[in-house]
């Protein structure tokens, strides 16, 4: 202010910064009609695949990108050195990065329709017994791949869903990976796999993920092969040798990633008491809307946030019988207008299913919670946070205690069981989790060729899985494009720090709600105190660097497996004494033994080194640190 002739006259700066945030507001109200009506196409596509829908979500694909170049081309111009508020140049640099947009608009309708047209291809794709009966692979392949222990039976759903997806994918996946990376490079990355780690804001993400599995590693290979002798004996030597890798369709899943569907052949108490809530679930009537409405119980149970009337009348939670091709792959949807988030899911009446629903809603939960920030915001802490809430849920659900009334007897034994079950899901997952985006990274930064891809694939398979496939492969083949997550180009590390980061939390919101140990039987049901723990973090959504919310709800800054070894420990140690009795070799010596002979002619897969040898001294040293 200055004096003017006794008046006092007010002068106003207008700074940068002010001009930034007038800014900024008008970028979230339009961003969320624009990407508001995306997603409507999207969802309608989704839910509906005809060919008319996916032009509509084309077109207003190009919509949303027009609108993020606009804006990010603007935000790149500001100067955001000396702004004082964090979270303006936050949100600054979060619109800078204009990912796909980037691309030169010819480009840019390619890369859509490509990607398209590989979802599309993988939705639709099916397996054909003969000529009246083709099977989809959710329900039919999935519930082949689970029930049945017919070795040629599987091998038929194996080969037949590769052969109808990835191997179809091959050259539309080369062709995706050439323009994923000319918009990453466009927006100042070396490639699409740094944008994608990008995301984590860490530089050391690389070899944090690669020391969080090291630190794993032995718990797997225990796992690997106490399972691996449960096959011998119900397979026999022809398909199973015991210094080898598991042929890769026996697992109950289509990709071994979980193998609990197998738990019958694994279990280590036959007699005493297990848990399976899928015969309860079905002998009480369960339908999928109740399997929804008891996950919804349970996250308000918490004081969370109950799912708004929308979410009830516009999701899909069943697969339709009207004849509609749908993309059935589960997912939760937030439509940016702070009021409609819906699931899609084709939902089965299992225990298996149920974890999934609580999985896709602990994903609403978190759109609930952060809805009202800027719209650059409305993500998680990093993708893992993301896909870490449902599953913690569901720790707590799948517990003992939860399930009481089902269960009238329990034995150390009944413990070791439980255990076991959950290590199919939770452990057996680790290397599957972590191989995806080493395979992708290398995809994309050019260490593994185009001419290179299903051999890398099997590589990584064997190294870290010690998995082969049960019939030769060749570059004819395109496995890694037989997993949603490749042709939907959704990056998928996040589900293994979700598996690492999910024991944190679930031991600090176990602490919060006063539980006694041990922390396999915490169920945090009712607790307000846990309930408040997540809510918090949700509700700061991509306002903050990841760290800072891990430290919020573990008061710690870091990724620990530490919780998760705490979680499996009295199954640790019944492994390794089961394995060491029974003399299991830990790891495949014998990398080069396959299930099938080898025919002349049919082009061999050679394998690098990567077979991991003697690790069981590793366990004593690792045990020792907690
Ligand atoms: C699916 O979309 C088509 C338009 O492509 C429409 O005619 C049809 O009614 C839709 N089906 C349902 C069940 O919504
Ligand atoms: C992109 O936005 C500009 C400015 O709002 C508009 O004139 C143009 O028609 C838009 N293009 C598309 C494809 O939506
Ligand atoms: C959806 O829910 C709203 C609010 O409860 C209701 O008004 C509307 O009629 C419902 N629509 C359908 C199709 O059920
Ligand atoms: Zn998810």
């Amino acid at each position: 202010t200055t004096e003017l002739f006794g008046q006092t006259k007010i002068t106003c700066k207008i700074t940068d910064e002010m001009l930034a945030k007038q800014f900024l507001e008008k970028y979230n109200s339009t961003a969320e009609e624009v990407w508001n009506a995306y997603t409507e196409a999207s969802w309608t596509y989704n839910t509906n695949i005809t060919e008319a829908n996916k032009k509509i979500m084309l077109q207003k694909n190009l919509e949303m990108a027009n609108h993020t170049k606009i804006y990010g081309l603007e935000a790149r111009k500001f100067d955001t050195s000396d702004f004082q508020d964090k979270s303006v140049k936050r949100i600054m640099t979060k619109l800078s990065d204009l990912e796909r947009a980037v691309l030169p608009e010819k480009d840019l309708i390619e890369y859509n329709n490509l990607l398209a047209s590989m979802e599309t291809l993988y939705s639709t794709a099916t397996v054909c017994k003969d000529e009246a009966k083709c099977l989809p692979l959710d329900p039919d392949l999935n519930k082949i791949m689970a029930e049945s222990r017919d070795y040629d039976e599987l091998l038929f759903a194996w080969q037949g869903w590769r052969n109808a997806s990835g191997r179809e994918l091959r050259n539309s996946y080369k062709r995706y990976v050439e323009l994923a990376n000319l918009a990453a490079k466009s927006n100042g990355h070396t490639d699409n796999g740094a944008f994608w780690r990008s995301l984590y804001e860490t530089p050391t993400l690389e070899e944090d993920l690669e020391a969080l599995w090291k630190d794993l590693e032995p718990l797997y290979l225990n796992i690997h092969a106490y399972v691996r002798r449960a096959l011998y004996k119900k397979y026999g030597p022809e398909h199973i040798n015991l210094k080898g890798p598991i042929p890769a369709h026996l697992l109950g899943n289509m990709w071994a990633q979980t193998w609990s569907a197998i738990m019958d052949l694994v279990i280590p108490y036959p007699d005493a008491t297990q848990v399976d809530a899928t015969p309860a679930m079905i002998a009480k009537g369960w339908d999928p809307k109740r399997m929804f409405e008891e996950s919804d119980r349970f996250f308000t149970s918490l004081g969370l946030l109950p799912m708004p009337p929308e979410f009830w009348n516009k999701s899909m939670l069943e697969k339709p019988t009207d004849g509609r091709e749908v993309v059935c792959h589960a997912s939760a949807w937030d439509f940016y207008n702070r009021k409609d988030f819906r699931i899609k899911q084709c939902t089965v009446v299992t225990l298996d299913d149920l974890i999934t629903v609580h999985h896709e809603m602990g994903h609403v939960q978190y759109f609930l919670q952060y809805k009202d920030q800027p719209i650059a915001f409305r993500d998680g802490a990093n993708p893992g946070f993301h896909e870490a809430i449902g599953d913690v849920m569901a720790l707590s659900v799948s517990t003992p205690k939860h399930l009481q009334s089902i269960v009238s007897y329990w034995s150390v034994e009944s413990t070791i069981n439980f255990l076991m079950s959950i290590a199919l899901d939770k452990i057996a997952f680790l290397p599957f989790g972590y191989l995806m985006d080493q395979w992708r990274w290398k995809v994309f930064d050019g260490r593994v060729s185009s001419s290179e891809y299903n051999k890398e694939w099997w590589n990584m398979r064997m190294k870290y899985q010690g998995l082969c496939p049960p019939v030769p492969r060749t570059e004819e083949d395109f496995d890694p494009g037989a997993k949603f997550h490749i042709p939907a180009n959704v990056p998928y590390v996040r589900y293994f720090v979700s598996f690492v980061i999910q024991f944190q939390f679930h031991k600090a919101l176990c602490e919060a709600a006063r539980q006694p140990a041990p922390l396999h039987n915490c169920d945090i049901y009712q607790s307000k105190e846990a309930g408040k723990l997540l809510g918090d973090v949700m509700k700061m959504g991509f306002s903050k660097p990841w760290p800072e919310a891990m430290t919020l709800i573990t008061g710690q800054p870091k990724m620990s497996v530490q919780p998760l070894m705490e979680y499996f420990q009295p199954l640790i140690k019944w492994l390794v004494e089961e394995n060491k009795k029974n003399g299991d070799v830990l790891g495949w010596p014998e990398y080069d033994w396959t299930p099938y002979k080898s025919k002349p002619g049919v082009h061999k897969l050679t394998f690098k080194c990567w077979f991991t040898a003697q690790t069981e001294s590793l366990f004593p040293i690792l045990l020792s640190h907690q």
